[in-house]
This record gives structure tokens, C-alpha cells and sequence, in this order.
């Protein structure tokens, strides 16, 4: 599927407006906060069902204003417009004004997501439209806490997998339901055997999801490296079991909290020394410019685990990330480009001069 254009209302600055977009690439270009960035969130939103930034959903809805709606045109390649397909989201605040006189409130729902203006579950809504997103705050997955890498896992996952959705969901809930029964536990004194039921749950899903980790990884390891330099993953993987969970039945009590499982997951980004051929620990020991090499091998793994997986490279959607690249890099990238339909964002027009049949769209401030 390729984005053909889309429509935001009240989204982030923009009140009403449309953009159209090339099969092959589209440069974004305009100076700072000109809404480059909230171009390619109401993408990825389309995309996923999710906001890439906003902490709490409904800050993307123009200040002061009660719904925010992004519309999109997808198509697929070879059938052309006339099969399109319509996504649509809808974001409010969880009430909206009706009539002047009198005013009345009414309850709605914080988020709709439709097709073709037929309302959708989460997962069913996303991966219709693929995208791989790369920007600057990428380098965070090497450098910050596990829960940016085990995100980065459940995105390119539930964008290839709607069972991988189902169970992530079904997990998240469990582990709540689990975490509230230990807590029954401690300051009641519930008996554990209602433990047992949660814990086959757990087990069952979270079985799936580690699988599944496992299989991207091993994927990501089967890649090439990039200008010689050869990097891998290394699956620091929390396993859940019968025995794990009875290893932890006290601490998990005291804790309140189910102390082993996918939740727990984390993975080692490795490059190999020349040298010794030992595998450094990039976040450790690597250096600023090998961090960022890792993130973009990990964004070309993830475009060619999609298309491994659905037989199409998704949409890449790079924002602002030649200013940080140095020339030999941003050479990979120009070249990774041609390959897909690619949204690219910048300030800087120069960066993109070299692009051959790109598009231009230009924001102003
Ligand atoms: N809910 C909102 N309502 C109205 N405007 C908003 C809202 N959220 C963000 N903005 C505005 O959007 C602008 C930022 O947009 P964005 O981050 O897309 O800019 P940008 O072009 O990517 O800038 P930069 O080049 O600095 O990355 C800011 O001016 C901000 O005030
Ligand atoms: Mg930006």
C-alpha cells in the first residue's frame, strides 16, 4: 500500500489542510515548527492507530479545539486509485459541545478509527499501511531504558502480524489482572491458587510474543553490516514459565508485581571488533557516530523484515535525519530511498539536492 494523500483537520497546527504525495519521494521542506513533524505523526497514526510522540493522545488536537481528524488515501501499487482505501482517525478530548443555546455535553469516544467509514478494533485498523519511521529520537533506542526497545519490537511486529496484536493486547491486560491478584494476595490474604488461571494466560501469549522477538532478531542478525562494520542483536529475553514463575513466588508478592515475562525483555545492541572479533556493547562503549550507524541498520532491518514478511516495503517516513548523518551515510539512506515510496522531512533543502525525481511540498512557518 502507498499513501496517495491525506487530510488533517484541527491536527496539530493545522487547521484544514491536504497533502498529496508521490509514488516514489516527497520532501517536506520548511523551516522549525512548520509542522513537518506532525505531517509524519499523522502518518504513522494512520498507519498504526498510534501517536509516535504525543504522550497523552488528545495533544494533538488544535488548542481549543474538541476533534482532530486525519484521513488518508491508500492505494495499492499495481491496482491503482480506483481500489483505494480510506483510513480515518478521530481524537477527542472525550466530550464534545453540541448546539449554542442551550449547550449540551456529550460523552464520546477518546479515539475512532475507521476504514472506508466503517469503525475498527485497534487491531484490525493497524497494518493496512506500512510505514518504517526514522528520526532523531531513534537514537534513544540505543541509549535509553528497555521500554523503547521492547516498544520498537511490538511496532514492527504488530505492523506484520495481527496475531502478534491479538495476543500483545490480551497479555498487557493479563499481566494487569495478575499484578492486582498479588496485591490481593499480600494485603488480603487471597488464596495463590487464583494465580493459576492468569498464569496460563501469561505463559500461553507471552510464549508467542517472545517467539516472535526472537524470530525479528534472529532476522535482523542475517542482515548485512554497513560499511564493513558488522553489528547484531543480542536478545536479553525474560522467559515465563511454570518454574520461572515459582522461582519468583515470593519476591513477585512482596513486589506486587509479576517480576518475569516479555515486559521484562530487552535486547544488546553488538558491533564486532576487527581486532579481537569480540562483539562490544554499543550503548556502553560505542561512540556517538557508531550509535547512530546501529539505529539506521536496525531501521534497514526493519524495512526488509516488512517486506520479507508482506511481500512489500512499507513507506519510509524519515524525518530530518541528514543533518545528523555524515556523507557517506547519507549516501545509504539516498539510496535506500529509491527502493520505496519515501516521505522525507527537512529544514535544510541541500540535504535532498541529489534526489531525482522527488516532489516537493513546502510548509511555511
Ligand atoms: N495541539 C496543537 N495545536 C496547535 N498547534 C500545535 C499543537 N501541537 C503542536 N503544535 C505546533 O506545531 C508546531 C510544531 O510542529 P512540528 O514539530 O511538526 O514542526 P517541525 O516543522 O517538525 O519543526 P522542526 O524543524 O523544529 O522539527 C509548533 O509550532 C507547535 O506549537
Ligand atoms: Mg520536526
Amino acid at each position: 500500500m502507498q499513501i496517495k494523500r491525506i487530510h488533517l483537520s484541527n491536527f496539530r497546527n493545522f487547521k484544514e489542510k491536504s497533502f498529496v504525495f508521490s509514488n516514489k519521494t516527497s520532501v517536506i521542506v520548511g523551516p522549525n515548527a512548520s509542522g513537518k513533524t506532525n505531517v509524519l505523526e499523522s502518518l504513522f497514526l494512520l498507519s498504526t492507530g498510534k501517536s509516535f510522540r504525543a504522550k497523552v493522545e488528545e495533544e494533538v488536537i488544535f488548542y481549543e479545539e474538541e476533534i482532530a481528524r486525519a484521513e488518508g488515501a491508500v492505494i495499492e501499487k499495481e491496482k491503482g486509485e480506483k481500489f483505494g482505501t480510506n483510513l480515518e482517525v478521530i481524537l477527542t478530548r472525550g466530550e464534545i459541545t453540541i448546539g449554542m443555546n442551550p449547550r449540551k455535553v456529550e460523552k464520546v469516544a477518546r479515539k475512532r478509527l475507521l476504514i472506508n467509514g466503517v469503525g475498527k478494533r485497534l487491531i484490525d485498523f493497524a497494518g493496512k499501511f506500512r510505514v518504517t519511521l526514522f528520526g532523531p529520537w531513534d537514537l534513544g533506542l540505543v541509549t535509553e531504558f528497555p521500554g523503547k526497545r521492547r516498544d520498537f519490537l511490538d511496532m514492527v511486529l504488530s505492523q506484520t502480524d495481527r496475531e502478534y496484536r491479538r495476543t500483545s493486547l490480551s497479555y498487557v491486560k493479563g499481566l494487569r489482572q495478575r499484578n492486582r491478584l498479588l496485591l490481593k494476595i499480600k494485603e488480603e490474604g487471597v488464596s495463590r491458587s487464583q494465580l493459576l488461571f492468569w498464569d496460563k494466560l501469561l505463559i500461553k501469549n507471552g510464549d508467542y510474543i517472545s517467539g516472535k522477538r526472537a524470530e525479528f532478531i534472529e532476522f535482523a542478525n542475517s542482515q548485512e553490516g554497513l560499511n564493513n562494520q558488522k553489528f547484531s542483536l543480542e536478545y536479553d529475553k525474560s522467559a515465563i514459565s511454570e518454574a520461572r514463575l515459582e522461582q519468583y513466588k515470593y519476591e513477585e508478592v512482596a513486589a506486587t508485581a509479576t517480576l518475569v515475562g516479555p515486559h521484562r525483555d530487552d535486547f544488546i545492541f553488538r558491533l564486532e571488533e576487527k581486532e579481537s572479533k569480540k562483539a562490544m556493547d554499543i550503548a556502553r562503549y560505542g561512540s556517538r557516530g557508531e550509535q547512530r550507524m546501529v539505529v539506521l541498520w536496525l531501521k534497514l532491518a526493519e524495512l526488509s523484515f516488512i517486506k520479507e514478511k508482506i511481500g512489500e516495503l512499507p513507506t519510509l517516513l524519515l524525518d530530518d535525519i541528514f543533518s545528523e548523518l555524515d556523507h557517506e551515510h547519507r549516501k545509504i539512506v539516498m539510496e535506500v530511498t529509491k527502493k520505496q515510496q519515501t516521505i522525507i522531512t527537512t529544514a535544510d533543502p541541500h540535504f535532498v539536492e541529489g534526489l531525482d525525481r522527488m516532489e516537493r511540498i513546502v510548509l511555511s512557518a
